[in-house]
């Protein structure tokens, strides 16, 4: 029997190891498939809700690490998970994404020589100045099985001297989620309980600091929010960073007064997700979100300078901003006329990568799929 450990620990992780967890089942007579959650997030409606909607069972072990500085936070995940991976010896830690968690994970097991699987590898903004970026190369440089989402992923990691055979390119395992739980998400009748009609509304996510740490900042995304009144109903779920930052500039005040806007809480998978895909636009900073619109074929702007997700501007619906007031408005405005710019779906996008990686993982552990043995 084979041990593998799969990490999650922030809300968009929980959507790539849900199919994962799935795709091992195909194998549960020799891989044990654990999760350990890290608790880099821990609200409710930021991970319980996540393992409930994506039927995930409960995390095998929960380290309880919460907030903190990068350093503080890392450090913390780093010293919990090395006392489990001490005592699982597992044969492979699996990360996903960029986020703190993933890098900490990495490098615990890259120290216990434990291989690594990084999942959503290869990804590259080319700036520095975003965490996720950090967390993004190393890891990568630390993991043996190395699988991407997009082109662009296996250009870079060949780019940086990664053997080819370490690196799978397999499509993405947040669309599989996705292409599972669409039909779900309609169900949850969110437009309803928001007063809503199908392409009536913008659904706006921000919460890179980059974007929302500066009242200089946070009051451009109220011009914009401004300027479009007479043109659309705004839905703004808002993350925990960017109320506590809203709240101290004193602007959360004037988000919460104008009359086209709706603010709430951060939402579950399920009720998101029927949002975006009946949204008439999305403008955010979210990774995950452009991606999952390219997919759905939902315009977006994304307010940022670079993506590291280029294929969703090639091939998908996603356009750069920045925090650009004139640029956001004009392409907002030019989208709620209908003019939307032509997509085709990336390629291997298509509900099956976990399946792939499953499978990649199980022939190089020597692990036959149940009932060929
Ligand atoms: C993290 C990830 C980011 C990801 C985002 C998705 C890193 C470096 N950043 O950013 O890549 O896009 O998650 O949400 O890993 N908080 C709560 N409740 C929670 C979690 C956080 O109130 O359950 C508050 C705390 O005040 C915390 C702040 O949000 O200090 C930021 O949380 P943190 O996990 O440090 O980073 P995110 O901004 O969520």
């Amino acid at each position: 029997m084979r041990t593998f450990v799969t990490v999650v620990g922030a809300r968009p992780n929980f959507m790539k190891a849900a199919p994962l967890h799935r795709a091992f089942q195909a194998y549960a007579e020799h891989i044990r498939h654990l999760i350990v959650h890290t608790g880099q997030h821990y609200d409710t409606n930021m991970s319980d809700v996540f393992f409930t909607e994506l039927e995930l069972p409960e995390p095998d072990l929960y380290l309880g690490v919460g907030s903190g500085s990068h350093a503080e936070q890392t450090a913390r995940i780093m010293t919990a998970f090395e006392r489990v991976l001490l005592e699982m010896h597992p044969d492979l830690v699996i990360v996903v994404g960029d986020v703190n968690s993933t890098l900490a994970c990495a490098v615990t097991a890259a120290k216990l020589m434990i291989p690594i699987a990084h999942v959503e590898a290869g990804l590259r903004s080319f700036d520095r100045s975003m965490p996720e970026e950090i967390n993004r190369i190393v890891t990568d440089i630390l993991s043996d099985y190395l699988f991407v989402t997009e082109k662009a992923g296996m250009i870079n990691l060949a780019r940086e001297g990664v053997p080819a055979d370490k690196v799978h390119f397999v499509g993405d395992v947040m669309i599989d989620s996705l292409v599972r739980y669409r039909e779900r998400a309609r169900a949850t009748r969110v437009l309803e309980s928001f007063g809503l009609s199908p392409r009536g509304y913008a659904l706006v996510t921000l919460h890179r600091p980059s974007n929302v740490d500066e009242p200089d900042r946070l009051r451009r995304v109220l011009a914009v929010f401004e300027a479009l009144e007479n043109e659309t109903r705004i839905v703004f779920p808002v993350h925990p960073r960017t109320r506590t930052r809203m709240d101290e500039s004193g602007l959360g005040k004037r988000f919460g007064t104008l009359p086209h806007v709706t603010l709430c809480e951060p939402l579950g998978y399920l009720q998101f997700l029927a949002l975006m895909d009946d949204a008439a636009l999305v403008m955010t900073d979210s990774g995950g979100i452009q991606e999952e619109t390219s997919f759905l074929g939902v315009p977006c702007l994304t307010l940022r300078e670079n993506t590291e997700r280029p294929v969703t501007i090639e091939l998908g619906t996603n356009r750069l901003c920045g925090l650009d007031v004139d640029c956001i408005v004009s392409l907002a405005r030019e989208i709620l006329a209908g003019k939307v710019k032509p997509h085709t779906l990336p390629p291997l996008w298509d509900g099956h990568a976990a399946e792939r990686i499953a499978a990649v993982l199980a022939a190089a552990f020597g692990v036959p799929r149940a009932g060929t043995n």
